[in-house]
């Protein structure tokens, strides 16, 4: 049973309380799942894609609250160009009519997280246009981290917060976390990183403080709703221990 470990009689408390609000993923491996097919890495990182839509579809089907996705990081301008504009053109393969429709009729909200600035405006057209399509829906929101990066993030809040405030006494950690590109979103409950790596890349720094960590070895494109259940499925087993101890 991949969502109880034990059955709703033995619990004492609501099955879908420990079903995490907010899980954040690091979508790692497109490249070595490329090579090992003997593909380019951009061919790993269209599968990627793919493998993108059919999470957010098993996020939103299991009625995850909050689902957000580390697509481009502020480190990644660092690598060979023919790649990075590759991956710079990827919202526009992604953000095709089908699947916005599919996304307005599942209710999901359409955010991004990160500098912005940074891409072409072409790109940056359609992801306003994926923004504003999506802004009435009430149901998943489904964050995009784009040219993001936690330290940036951190710097540019400093930054804000400086500009509109005369007073550094006030400032605490709910007042500070108002200054996050993630203002309006609860800290991810569970962070998911694939392709056996171990570390968080200059992601969610701030609000990784109390995060549950799960590592895959599986790279992403090759990640499915098997191995989403499995995150979860463990991220529940160490929740029910701590309220069992
Ligand atoms: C993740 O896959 C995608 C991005 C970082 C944009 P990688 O491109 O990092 O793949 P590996 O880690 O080299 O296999
Ligand atoms: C993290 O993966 C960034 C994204 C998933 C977008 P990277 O492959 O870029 O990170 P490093 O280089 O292994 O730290
Ligand atoms: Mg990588």
């Amino acid at each position: 049973m991949l969502f109880f470990k034990k059955s709703p009689k033995e619990s004492t408390y609501d099955q879908f309380d420990i079903i995490p609000e907010h899980i954040a993923i690091m979508m790692d491996g497109n490249g070595r799942w490329a090579t090992r097919k003997g593909m380019p890495r951009t061919a790993g990182h269209y599968a990627g894609m793919q493998s993108m839509r059919e999470t957010i579809r098993n996020c939103y089907t299991l009625k995850i609250k909050y689902l957000t996705l580390y697509a481009f990081s502020t480190e990644n301008w660092a690598r060979p160009i023919e790649e990075v504009n590759y991956l710079v053109s990827l919202p526009q393969l992604f953000f095709q009519d089908e699947i916005l429709s599919e996304l307005i009729s599942h209710n999901v909200q359409v955010k991004f997280i990160g500098n912005l600035s940074r891409f072409p405006e072409s790109i940056q057209d359609i992801m306003q246009k994926a923004k504003d399509l999506t802004s009435m829906n009430t149901g998943m929101v489904l964050n995009f981290a784009m040219n993001y990066g936690g330290k940036a993030e951190i710097i540019q809040a400093i930054k804000r917060y400086a500009e509109e405030n005369q007073n550094i006494e006030e400032l605490d950690e709910d007042l500070f976390e108002k200054y996050l590109y993630t203002k309006d979103c609860p800290s991810p409950d569970l962070i998911i990183r694939t392709s056996g790596e171990h570390r968080l890349s200059n992601f969610l720094l701030w609000q990784s403080a109390k995060s549950e960590l799960w590592f895959t070895k599986t790279l992403w494109p090759d990640f499915d709703l098997y191995a989403l259940k499995e995150a979860i499925s463990v991220y529940q087993s160490r929740k029910l221990e701590a309220i069992s101890n």
